[in-house]
């Protein structure tokens, strides 16, 4: 992935636990390299073991700390120059939601050589939504959770969320149901 995603692991940890946390968590996923390029790809698998290694430091499950880091995405994405992005997504998160392949299509161009994942929104009789996640990538649900109720706090919005269909236990995708309460 790239280095844009491993800058904002940094800066959730830095944020919250501060940089000793963050040098600890670096040394122990067997990263030398003391900043990362935003611009520059880096092998999934640096990213993974970052969670790794901080779901060991903190003591958090590796689900917890996916899901942190997709909160914090919102947040970080938004202040390191993308908010005008996020502005043209949509008002609500509905909106935003159909909108999010071709977003994520406008960050292609910045970033050439993502491989990003598709989304997929449905509406359902009573009034939520299923989100259909497909990806290349294995293990990210909980991400998508937490980026989620990241983009729920930027709209003022108060939803549920929870996972119907699950890949690691052999549905063909991941799917979540979400509604909006306020
Ligand atoms: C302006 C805001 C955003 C930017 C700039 C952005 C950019 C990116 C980038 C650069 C990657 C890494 C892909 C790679 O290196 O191959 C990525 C991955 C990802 N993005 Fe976004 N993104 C944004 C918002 C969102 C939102 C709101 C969601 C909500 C669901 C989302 C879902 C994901 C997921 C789940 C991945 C992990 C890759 C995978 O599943 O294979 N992103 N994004």
């Amino acid at each position: 992935m790239y280095g844009l995603v491993n800058k904002a692991v940094e800066g959730l940890v830095v944020s919250q636990f501060g940089r000793p946390t963050w040098d600890r968590i670096r040394k122990r996923a067997g990263i030398e390299d003391e900043e990362f390029i935003g611009m520059e790809t880096y092998p999934d698998d640096v990213t993974y073991r970052l969670v790794g290694a901080a779901s060991e430091v903190l003591g958090l499950p590796p689900d917890k700390v996916l899901e942190a880091f997709g909160e914090y995405w919102t947040l970080y994405t938004a202040q390191e120059g993308y908010g005008e992005m996020f502005k043209a997504g949509g008002n609500s998160m509905r909106e935003f939601l159909g909108n999010l392949n071709a977003m994520h299509g406008r960050v292609e161009l910045i970033y050439p050589k993502t491989i990003l994942p598709h989304f997929r929104c449905e509406d359902q009789a009573d009034g939520s939504w299923w989100l259909h996640y497909q990806s290349s990538r294995q293990g990210l649900a909980p991400m998508v959770v937490g980026l989620i109720r990241g983009l729920a706090k930027m709209f003022g919005e108060t939803i549920e969320i929870a996972q119907i269909a699950d890949r690691t236990q052999g549905a063909p995708e991941d799917v979540f149901s979400i509604r909006r309460l306020a």
